[in-house]
């Protein structure tokens, strides 16, 4: 799908920000073009605080000069936009495509809305068609890892479990330095219970399920963006 489109559905959540308000900035090609419209706007006079879901979003928006804070000096913001690697009918969410989904996650929750940003390309009857990143501690990487292939064994994961690499081959490590497992398993049936069995283990610090957190979506067509509630 195009960079046009993305901007386009972008653009329409930027239209949803105005002065006075705290905004979590997500990650992603998708969240980039949030980024730079919202900048173009701050440049003309929007005074708002931008709260970033990564060091690249940082970079960003910093380049854009928005002003930056964080969760140690605002208590709630008022909406975080971001994008989705895949976004199901109820608007539950896979995300982590690119690494960020822990801070991705801890902005949203602290957030009273979620708006995500997408092309329709994202749209899956079912989650689970995308790889479901679970960020990881390094200590004890095998022994999380094994008891992570038993709770895709008992959810009938339909493929493999791989430690992320980087494009020249070295471990992908995220932003708060931990390690990243891609889950393939073809359909999620049971979110929910998924989402728990991941976290009772120790060394699993989050993964890329957001169940019940986004309340609205601009979804980009080549017809036009449509919203979805
Ligand atoms: C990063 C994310 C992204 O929002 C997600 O991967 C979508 O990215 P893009 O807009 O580039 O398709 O969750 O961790």
């Amino acid at each position: 799908m195009s960079e046009a489109l993305k901007r386009e559905a972008a653009a329409r959540a930027v239209a949803e920000i105005s002065s006075g308000m705290k905004v979590g900035l997500g990650t992603g090609s998708t969240a980039r073009h949030f980024v730079d419209l919202l900048g173009e706007r701050v440049t003309q006079g929007l005074e708002i605080v931008g709260v970033p879901t990564s060091e690249a979003t940082a970079r960003q928006a910093r380049d854009c000069g928005i002003p930056l804070s964080d969760l140690d000096a605002l208590d709630r913001l008022d909406v975080t936009v971001d994008g989705a690697d895949e976004i199901d009918a109820a608007l539950n969410l896979i995300k982590g495509g690119g690494g960020a989904l822990l801070r991705e996650k801890i902005v949203a929750a602290a957030s009273d809305a979620m708006i995500v940003i997408a092309d329709s390309s994202k749209l899956v009857e079912t989650l689970g068609r995308f790889p479901l990143p679970i960020e990881v501690n390094a200590f004890g990487l095998g022994a999380t890892r094994r008891a992570v292939a038993d709770v895709l064994a008992r959810h009938d994961a339909q493929g493999a479990l791989r430690l992320r690499v980087t494009a020249d081959g070295k471990d992908f490590v995220t932003d708060g330095g931990h390690f990243i497992l891609d889950a393939f398993f073809g359909r999620i049936s049971q979110p929910e219970a998924l989402s728990s069995e991941l976290l009772n283990i120790p060394g699993v610090v989050q993964h890329g399920l957001f169940l019940n957190m986004c309340r609205k979506a601009y979804v980009a067509t080549p017809n036009g963006v449509e919203t979805l509630l």
